[in-house]
C-alpha cells in the first residue's frame, strides 16, 4: 500500500470520531467514519422493511445497495443511491439495528470494497471496530482507543439534545452494543496485536491527538 492508512478502533464514546477528524486535519488527509456505512445498511434495511435475519432477502438487498461517501469540507456525507442519508442514521433505533446487522458476514463483506477503495487513492484516517484487525491489517499506524463505560456513557449523554434520555439508559444501551460488537464471530471489536492502545478515560481530546501524533512522528 503506497498510501498512508491510520486505523483507530474502539468502542462507542471512546472519542474516535473527534480524534480522527482532528488527526486527519493535522495530517492533511481524509477521515473515514466506517460506522456510518454500517448505519447506512441499517437505515436501508429499516426503510425497505427487509427481514435482516433472512439470508436470501439480505443477499438481494446487499447486491442492490449503493452507499458512498462525499466529502464536504471536513465532514463526511453518506449517500444511498445518490441521496444524502446522513441526517437519518444516528437515531437510537438505527444505532441498535446497525450493531445487530453488522454482525452478519454478508454485510461486512459488502462494505469491505467501499473501505478499501477509499484507501486505494489517498491517505486516510479510518475509524471503526475492525480497521486494524480485518480491513487494513497491514496499516503502519494502528491505534485502539478505549475508556471506562461510565465515562463513555456520560460523554454520549452530554452530546444529546433536549430529547435527552436518562443517563442510566444511555449506559445500558452502550453496554449492550459493546457486548454485541465484541462478541460477534466475524471481525469483532478488539485491538490488533500490533495496535497502540490508549485509555482516554482521563485524557482530553487534545491529549489523545498529541499522543497519537507523537507516536506517528516517532516511528
Ligand atoms: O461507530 P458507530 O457507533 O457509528 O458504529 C455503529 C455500529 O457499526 C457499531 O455498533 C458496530 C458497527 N461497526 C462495525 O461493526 N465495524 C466498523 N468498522 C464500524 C462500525
Amino acid at each position: 500500500m503506497n498510501f498512508r492508512v491510520i486505523t483507530i478502533d474502539g468502542p462507542a464514546g471512546a472519542g474516535k470520531t473527534t480524534v480522527s477528524k482532528r488527526l486527519a486535519a493535522a495530517l492533511g488527509c481524509v477521515y473515514v467514519d466506517t460506522g456510518a456505512l454500517y448505519r447506512g445498511v441499517a437505515y436501508e434495511v429499516d426503510r425497505r422493511k427487509i427481514d435482516w435475519k433472512d439470508e436470501t432477502a439480505m443477499a438481494a438487498f446487499l447486491s442492490d445497495l449503493d452507499l458512498s461517501f462525499i466529502m464536504e469540507g471536513e465532514d463526511l456525507v453518506l449517500t444511498s443511491s445518490g441521496k444524502d442519508i446522513t441526517p437519518f442514521i444516528r437515531t437510537p433505533e438505527i444505532t441498535m439495528l446497525a450493531s445487530a446487522t453488522s454482525a452478519l458476514p454478508a454485510v461486512r463483506q459488502a462494505l469491505l470494497g467501499i473501505q478499501k477503495n477509499i484507501a486505494a487513492t489517498r491517505d486516510a484516517v479510518f475509524e471503526g471496530r475492525d480497521m486494524g484487525t480485518a480491513v487494513f491489517p497491514d496499516a503502519r499506524f494502528k491505534f485502539f482507543l478505549f475508556a471506562d463505560l461510565s465515562v463513555r456513557a456520560q460523554r454520549r449523554y452530554d452530546e444529546m439534545d433536549a430529547s435527552r434520555k436518562e443517563l442510566k439508559n444511555v449506559q445500558a444501551e452502550m453496554e449492550k452494543r459493546d457486548e454485541n460488537d465484541s462478541s460477534r464471530k466475524t471481525n469483532p471489536l478488539k485491538p490488533a496485536p500490533d495496535a497502540i492502545s490508549i485509555d482516554s478515560t482521563y485524557l482530553t481530546i487534545d491529549q489523545v491527538v498529541a499522543k497519537i501524533l507523537s507516536e506517528i512522528k516517532a516511528s
